[in-house]
């Protein structure tokens, strides 16, 4: 298996659990290592595309794990019938990933624990998880790009409103810095010549505010 990038490593790390569900697996790089480390002992490895879950079986045959995984092409929850403690939801969209969330509430299939990385719209995650104790919300720096990844255990505290945008930065790290030093340049770029609309400026303070924090 080629080596993990750091987006991948992060979401193996936060991983500890008896059954895993892998939900929108895709390659299946997640949901194998976890198997693989030990870091769960079993594995229910979905996506809603047959094409994208045949990924994760080839995977795992080349990793001679094939027989302790069990394949599921499901929607989110939809089909997955075993009970889990765990699921990772990786590199779905913000919006993907509520609407996942609350047809699993209705199913009453949510897991103890959910390691979530939106790709996109991850402050509009952060709302509608605001009710929740949070247990760690931090970023990841893989390549140029900055992921979020956050765990809902039952634990920790709920969101702040101003917390909505950037997270949590629980446990606090450089990348989030990083970040949101490249999010101010990029805006000094783009509105070097214009004036900033309104809701551009309460994005631009609220960087300043949280750099000034640090
Ligand atoms: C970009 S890949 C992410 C792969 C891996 N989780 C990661 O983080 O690297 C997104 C995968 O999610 C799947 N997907 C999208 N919507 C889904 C849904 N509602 N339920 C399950 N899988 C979904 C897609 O088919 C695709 O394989």
């Amino acid at each position: 298996m080629k080596e993990l990038d750091n987006r991948l490593k992060a979401i193996l790390a936060e991983i500890d659990c008896e059954a895993l569900a892998d939900i929108g697996c895709d390659h299946g790089y997640i949901g194998v290592s976890a198997l693989k480390s030990g870091r769960a002992k079993r594995l229910i490895a979905s996506d809603i595309s047959e094409k994208s879950l045949s990924k994760c079986i080839r995977l795992a045959a080349s990793e001679g794990l094939g027989e302790k995984v069990k394949f599921v092409v499901s929607d989110g929850f939809e089909n997955i019938r075993d009970k889990v403690d765990t699921a990772v939801i990786a590199g779905l969209g913000g919006y993907e990933i509520i609407k996942i969330l609350e047809r699993a509430k209705s199913l009453n299939r949510v897991p103890e624990k959910l390691i979530l990385c939106p790709h996109q719209n991850a402050s509009e995650l952060r709302r509608y998880l605001s009710g929740t104790p949070v247990e760690r919300d931090y970023v990841v720096r893989s390549d140029l790009k900055f992921y979020p990844v956050i765990v809902i255990s039952g634990k920790g505290e709920r969101y702040l409103e101003t917390e909505f945008g950037y997270g949590k930065n629980l446990p606090p790290s450089t990348d989030f810095t990083e970040m949101l030093f490249r999010r101010l340049n990029v805006l000094d770029e783009r509105f070097r010549e214009r004036t900033m609309p309104e809701k551009v400026k309460t994005e631009y303070d609220e960087i300043k505010e949280l750099l000034c924090r640090k």
